[in-house]
C-alpha cells in the first residue's frame, strides 16, 4: 500500500505540495500500487462541483472484496483479518483468518444470490457488532449488491424511515444482541420496523442470544443452516469505478436522514491509502477502533481501510463500562494493540473513573492513539495521552464526516508535531478552505472560518440516494465551487486547523450526528405539543447535550410536566432512538421569532448554556418579551 514513510514534517509538505500541484498524478500513483484492477481506468478524474459530478477512475473495474481478502490470501491466509471480542469478556475471543473470512464471505454471498439478490439492489443490515455484521457487509460488496447498515441502536422507525428510503429487498438481523449487562430484543424492533416496508422480502436472522423469537412464515430465515449448505467459492462481481458501493444515512439539519452514496473504486483507494498513514500500519500490528460498523468510522476503518491492508482488525462487541470501567484496557492487554481509535466522548467518561482502572493493565504494545466523531476538548487530550499513550503514543485527532467517506485532517504519527485540540494538517490531496460569511476565502493563517474543501478528493460521497438536488443544495451551493462541510475551523500561526464544531443545525451528542429538526418532528407529534425547538448545550461527557423548549397547546387544563417530560423523551426513543433524547425539557409560552417566522436559536443556545450576559442584537425579533420569560424560567 502506498505508504510515504513520512517520517518529518518537511516531508509531509514535499507529499502534500506534490498531491496539489498534480492530484491525478498523485492519485494515480497511489491506485497502481498494489491494488486488484480487473481493468485500468482511462481518466483518473472528471469534475464538476456546480452539478456536482465527481468520477475518479473512470473505465476501472474491480471487486473491492477481491483487495480486501482474495489478495491477501497467498501470503496472508493464515494472518487474523478480524478478531472479534465478545461482550462478555469469559467468552473467547474468535480470530477469522484471511482464509477464513474469504470462505465465510464467499458462502454468505451464495446465500444473498440465492435469496434473490443481485447486483444493484439494497439490503439493509441491522446488526450487533458480531463477525455477521462486517461478513454481510463485505458479502454484499461481494456480488455488487449496495448495503445500507442501520446503526441497531435506531428505534423501529428510524428503520424502516431507512429501508423505504432505498426500498432494501433484504434485511439482515439477529436474534438479539448483548450490551454490557442488557440484552436486547433486536428481532422485534425489525418486525415492528416492518410493518410499514413492503419493499422487503426477506429477512435472514443470525443467532446470537438464542432466544426464542417469532418468525414470520414466508420472510423470516434462519442465516445459519443456509450458510452451512452454500458454497465457500463466489465469484467477485465485476464492479465499475463509480457503482454504489453502499449507502450510509446521515442526519441532516432538516427532513429525513440523508442516505449518503459511496461507490467502489475511490472509497477503496481513499480509504486504504489513509489507513496505512493516519495510523502507520506495520504487518504485525492489531488495530483495534471501538466504534460501531453502523457508522462511517466503522465501514472506513474497521471493515475496508484495515482489510484493504492486510491488517488485523479487531471487532468489539462490547462497551467501556462492562464488567467494569477496565474493559478497554483488558483488551488492549489481552490483544496487545497497537494502534488504538475511539472518539471524545469515551475518553471523557474513562477520564471520570479511577486511574486503577488503567493502572491494572499493561498498555505498552500502543504506539497511536486516535480520537474521531467531535472536537476534543483539552482536558481529555492530556489525560489520554498521560494516562493511556504515556506521552509516548503520537495522538491523532481525526477530523472527517459520513460525507467525506475518509480521514481528511489529521496528524501524520511521529511526522506531524501534535496539538492538544487541534487536528492539525490537511492529509495529502486535501485542500481546505476557510470562507467568511460574504463567500470570499479567508487567506492566510491566524483566521477562522466556515469549512470547505475546493478540490474532489476519492471517496467524497457522489450523491445522497434519491436526491441528487439535496446533495447539490447542501454541500455545494453554499459556496460557489466549494463543497461546505458544516463545521466551522480556525487556521492557527503555522496553518493547523482546528474544529470549532457545526455552524449549522446538527448537533454531536456523544459522537452522534443530530439533526435538531427531526427531533423537533417527533416531539410535535405529541398531542399537547403546539411547537418545539432544540438546541445542544455544553455538557463534560457529551460534549453536547440537548435542551428542548417546548410550548404546549393551550387546552386550559394543567398537565402534569414531570409525565410529559418522560412522554415527550418516549417519543423521541420511538422515532428515533435513545441517543436523540433530551437532558433538559423548558416548557415555555413562546420561542424568539424573526420577522420572517425564523426561531433564533442563538439566543436560545446561549440560555441553554447558562450565558445570557451579552444575547447579541435581539432588535429583529417579532417577539422580544419572550426572551426574559425563557430566562427566568430557565433549567
Ligand atoms: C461531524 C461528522 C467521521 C466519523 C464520525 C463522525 C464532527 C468529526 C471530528 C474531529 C472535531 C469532528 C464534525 C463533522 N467531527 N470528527 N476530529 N474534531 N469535530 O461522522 O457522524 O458524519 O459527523 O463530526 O462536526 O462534521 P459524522
Amino acid at each position: 500500500m502506498s505508504n510515504y514513510h513520512i517520517k518529518h514534517l518537511e516531508e509531509y509538505y514535499q507529499v502534500y505540495r506534490k498531491s496539489v500541484r498534480n492530484p491525478e498524478n498523485f492519485w494515480e500513483e497511489i491506485a497502481e500500487e498494489h491494488f486488484v484492477w480487473r481493468k485500468r481506468w482511462n481518466n483518473v478524474l472528471r469534475w464538476d462541483f456546480t452539478k456536482p459530478e465527481v468520477t475518479w477512475y473512470e473505465g476501472a473495474q474491480l471487486n473491492i472484496t477481491e483487495n480486501c481478502i482474495d489478495r491477501h490470501l497467498r501470503t496472508r491466509g493464515d494472518k487474523t483479518a478480524i478478531l472479534f471480542e465478545p461482550n462478555d469478556p469469559n467468552e473467547q475471543a474468535e480470530h477469522i483468518s484471511y482464509q477464513q473470512l474469504y470462505e465465510r464471505v464467499n458462502q454468505f454471498a451464495n446465500v444473498l444470490k440465492e435469496q434473490g439478490i443481485a447486483k444493484g439492489d439494497r439490503v439493509c443490515i441491522y446488526l450487533p457488532m458480531i463477525p455477521e455484521l462486517a461478513i454481510s457487509v463485505l458479502a454484499c460488496a461481494r456480488i455488487g449488491a449496495i448495503h445500507s447498515v442501520v446503526f441497531a441502536g435506531f428505534s423501529s422507525t428510524a428503520l424502516a424511515t431507512r429501508i423505504n428510503d432505498s426500498d432494501c429487498k433484504m434485511v439482515i438481523t439477529a436474534d438479539g444482541s448483548f450490551r454490557g449487562p442488557k440484552t436486547i430484543d433486536l428481532k422485534s424492533i425489525v418486525d415492528e420496523g416492518l410493518e410499514e416496508c413492503p419493499c422487503v422480502e426477506t429477512v435472514l436472522v443470525a443467532k446470537r442470544t438464542h432466544a426464542t423469537i417469532p418468525m414470520k412464515e414466508g420472510r423470516d430465515k434462519w442465516l445459519q443452516p443456509l450458510l452451512d449448505s452454500a458454497d465457500t467459492q463466489c465469484e467477485p462481481e465485476i464492479m465499475n469505478a463509480e457503482d454504489p458501493l453502499f449507502i450510509l444515512y446521515t442526519s441532516g439539519s432538516t427532513g429525513k436522514p440523508k442516505g449518503m452514496v459511496h461507490t467502489n473504486a475511490g472509497y477503496m483507494v481513499y480509504t486504504a491509502f489513509t489507513f496505512k498513514n493516519a495510523f502507520q500500519y506495520r504487518e504485525d500490528d492489531v488495530y483495534w477502533c471501538t466504534a460501531d460498523i453502523g457508522w462511517i468510522t466503522g465501514h472506513s476503518y474497521i471493515v475496508y481501510g484495515p482489510l484493504a491492508n492486510g491488517a488485523t482488525t479487531i471487532l468489539f462487541e462490547g462497551v467501556p463500562n462492562y464488567p467494569d470501567w477496565g474493559r478497554f484496557w483488558e483488551v488492549v492487554e489481552k490483544h496487545k494493540v497497537n494502534q488504538f481509535y475511539t472518539a471524545p466522548t469515551a475518553i471523557r467518561a474513562l477520564a471520570k473513573e479511577n486511574l486503577d482502572f488503567v493502572e491494572k493493565y499493561n498498555l505498552s504494545s500502543l504506539k497511536v492513539l486516535g480520537t474521531v466523531g467531535e472536537p476534543i476538548n483539552d482536558e481529555a487530550w492530556h489525560w489520554y495521552d498521560s494516562n493511556i499513550g504515556k506521552k509516548k503514543c503520537p495522538i491523532i485527532d481525526t477530523w472527517w464526516q459520513t460525507e467525506t467517506g475518509g480521514i481528511m485532517i489529521s496528524p501524520i504519527p511521529y511526522a506531524t508535531p501534535t496539538k492538544p485540540t487541534y487536528a492539525t494538517l490537511p492529509f495529502p490531496g486535501i485542500q481546505p478552505a476557510l470562507m467568511d460569511e460574504n463567500g470570499q476565502e479567508i487567506k492566510g493563517n491566524q483566521v477562522d472560518g466556515r469549512l470547505c474543501i475546493k478540490f474532489p478528493w476519492p471517496s467524497m460521497a457522489r450523491t445522497i440516494w434519491g436526491n441528487h438536488e439535496r446533495y447539490r443544495d447542501t454541500y455545494f451551493s453554499a459556496y460557489k465551487n466549494m463543497y461546505f462541510t458544516g463545521d466551522g475551523a480556525l487556521r492557527d500561526e503555522v496553518g493547523y486547523y482546528r474544529i470549532t464544531g457545526r455552524v449549522d443545525d446538527v448537533i454531536i451528542v456523544s459522537g452522534h450526528n443530530l439533526g435538531t429538526a427531526p427531533i423537533e418532528d417527533s416531539i410535535n407529534e405529541h398531542p399537547a405539543v403546539a411547537e418545539s425547538a432544540i438546541v445542544g448545550f455544553p455538557h463534560d461527557i457529551k460534549g453536547n447535550a440537548l435542551y428542548g423548549y417546548v410550548i404546549l397547546k393551550e387546552t386550559g387544563e394543567s398537565r402534569d410536566h414531570t409525565n410529559l417530560r418522560i412522554e415527550i423523551n418516549q417519543i423521541i426513543t420511538e422515532h428515533i432512538g435513545p441517543i436523540a433524547k433530551l437532558d433538559k425539557i423548558q416548557f415555555t409560552r413562546g420561542l424568539p421569532k424573526t420577522r420572517s417566522g425564523k426561531i433564533m436559536r442563538r439566543i436560545l443556545r446561549k440560555i441553554a448554556a447558562k450565558d445570557t450576559s451579552n444575547l447579541g442584537d435581539t432588535s429583529t425579533l417579532l417577539n422580544p418579551e419572550v426572551v426574559q420569560d425563557i430566562i427566568d424560567n430557565a433549567l
